[in-house]
């Protein structure tokens, strides 16, 4: 019998999300807009906001223990860990490297992280893919995770959102893969300010119309590239387009069927809700979590379409302001996800304008050297809580569900952060806490 032959291919798919969630209809109303304009004009409905004790690092960390956990076998085989983010908290230690800690990540291991705006995950994506065809017994982690932050009542608020997604990438047949990846890309570059975030600033910097142009041009640009490469190609029965707001993948799709020649109304409109719609149901209730939300799509639709999806072929088109444009396809085998993404949404905490706006100063607050507050309790099922700074460093704590010892090899109780007993946690930032910290 001939064995079937291995690729580099996603084989788990994993989402982290922060504990509260702000409806577009409260934010709506606080900013006097036209509800409609969200929920329609945006396509969004809710954004996913993080509490105290939730930031990249946490969700980032969340998402890849939640593809490791109640498994040694796979924890001893990460060999890679990459995470892509364009919201580091630290302009030079790696959330790659917090990860490794965290999760007890054997030594003998590759960790860092790349930026390039949203198109983060995907580079992490293709380098993984590369790595394990050549260390076939190792496995890599490609984490995604963000928390995208823009100007109190600017046009991009409504397109905020929190975080990260997590892929499992292994050598395996296509048969036993979620996801096995085409071998060719189409892509595209192009130097333009589109969105930006300078050192300097906590919020994107962003031309908004000009992006969603650039967006769409470096969309056809790399679909041709694709094309130049593909001399004959399966019709994708689905396709994932980066989605900053999920109109934005309405778009997308339009542009490129005119650009195939399709003009006709009526099948623009069906082909749109057969082929994208079904993928974007969570992109509307988290909000836009920047480079993973590619990749959300990703995960929704493996929850929505489970079994059905295995023999399917899917196009994914991932953008990065900046910018860099990348089309490629997929073919699902039969190891579909099941990230149990439609009860982590249900169980988050609903919070009003006011609370959400408390919370993001409070977070800011957190980012300030001696923030550190040891009291800070983790939602239910939270394995990692960020304390604030200390000293300089970065506190987390691996709460109780975080560290148990059947789900990681190397037991880290002795080096969980102690509260240091009467501590100020920082002149001008505890009063922003109060209140909030549970
Ligand atoms: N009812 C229904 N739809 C409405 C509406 C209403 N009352 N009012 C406006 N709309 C529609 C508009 O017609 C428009 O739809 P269209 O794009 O199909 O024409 C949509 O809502 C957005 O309205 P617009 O006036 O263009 O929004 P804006 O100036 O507030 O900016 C973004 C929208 C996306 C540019 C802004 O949210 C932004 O800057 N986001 C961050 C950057 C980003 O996500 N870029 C994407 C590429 S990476």
């Amino acid at each position: 019998m001939v064995e079937e032959q291995k690729d580099g291919v996603i084989l788990d798919v994993s989402v982290a999300v922060p504990r509260y969630v702000l409806s577009h209809d409260a934010l709506a109303e606080a900013r006097g807009i036209d509800p409609d304009k969200y929920r329609y004009g945006l396509g969004c409905e809710e954004m996913s906001v993080c509490g105290p004790g939730e930031d990249t690092v946490t969700l980032a960390a969340e998402a890849a223990w939640r593809l490791l956990k109640g498994d040694p076998e796979r924890l001893s085989r990460v060999g890679m860990c990459i995470v892509g983010t364009e919201s580091n908290v630290d302009a030079s230690k790696s959330i790659a490297s917090t990860l490794h800690g965290l999760l007890g990540l054997r030594p003998a291991c590759r960790v860092f992280d790349i930026q390039h705006a949203c198109y983060g995950a995907t580079a992490a994506l293709q380098m993984a893919r590369s790595w394990v065809r050549q260390y076939p017994r190792q496995l890599a982690l490609v984490i995604a995770s963000d928390v995208a932050r823009y100007e109190r009542c600017s046009p991009g608020e409504p397109t905020q959102g929190a975080g990260a997604v997590g892929l499992l990438i292994g050598a395996a047949s296509p048969r036993d893969a979620c996801l096995t990846l085409s071998a060719v890309s189409g892509t595209y570059a192009s130097d333009v300010n589109d969105f930006w975030r300078p050192t300097y600033q906590k919020t994107a910097c962003v031309k908004g119309k000009f992006s969603v142009d650039c967006y769409l041009k470096g969309m056809v640009e790399a679909y041709d590239d694709y094309k130049a490469q593909v001399k004959a190609s399966a019709v994708p029965e689905h396709m994932l387009f980066h989605a900053p707001f999920p109109h934005m993948a309405r778009k997308a799709h339009r542009r490129l069927m005119v650009h195939q020649g399709h003009t006709d109304e009526i099948f623009l409109a069906d082909d749109y809700r057969r082929r994208v719609e079904p993928s974007l149901w969570a992109n509307r209730r988290v909000g836009n979590i920047y480079t993973g939300s590619l990749y959300l799509s990703l995960a929704a639709l493996c929850e929505q379409e489970g079994d059905d999806l295995t023999g399917c072929h899917a196009a994914l088109f991932s953008y990065g302001s900046g910018s860099c444009s990348e089309y490629f396809t997929g073919r699902f085998g039969q190891a579909v996800a099941r990230p149990g993404l439609q009860a982590m949404l249900d169980a988050r905490d609903s919070i009003g304008v006011s609370r959400y706006e408390v919370l993001s100063d409070a977070s800011l607050a957190l980012e300030q050297n001696q923030s550190f507050c040891e009291d800070i309790a983790p939602r239910k099922g939270q394995p990692f809580t960020f304390l604030g700074i200390r000293d300089h460093e970065r506190v987390y704590r691996q709460n109780e569900i975080g560290r148990r010892g059947e789900d990681f090899a190397r037991e880290r109780v002795e080096s969980l952060p102690r509260a240091i007993p009467g501590r100020d946690p920082g002149v001008g930032q505890r009063p922003l806490l109060d209140g909030v910290a549970g």
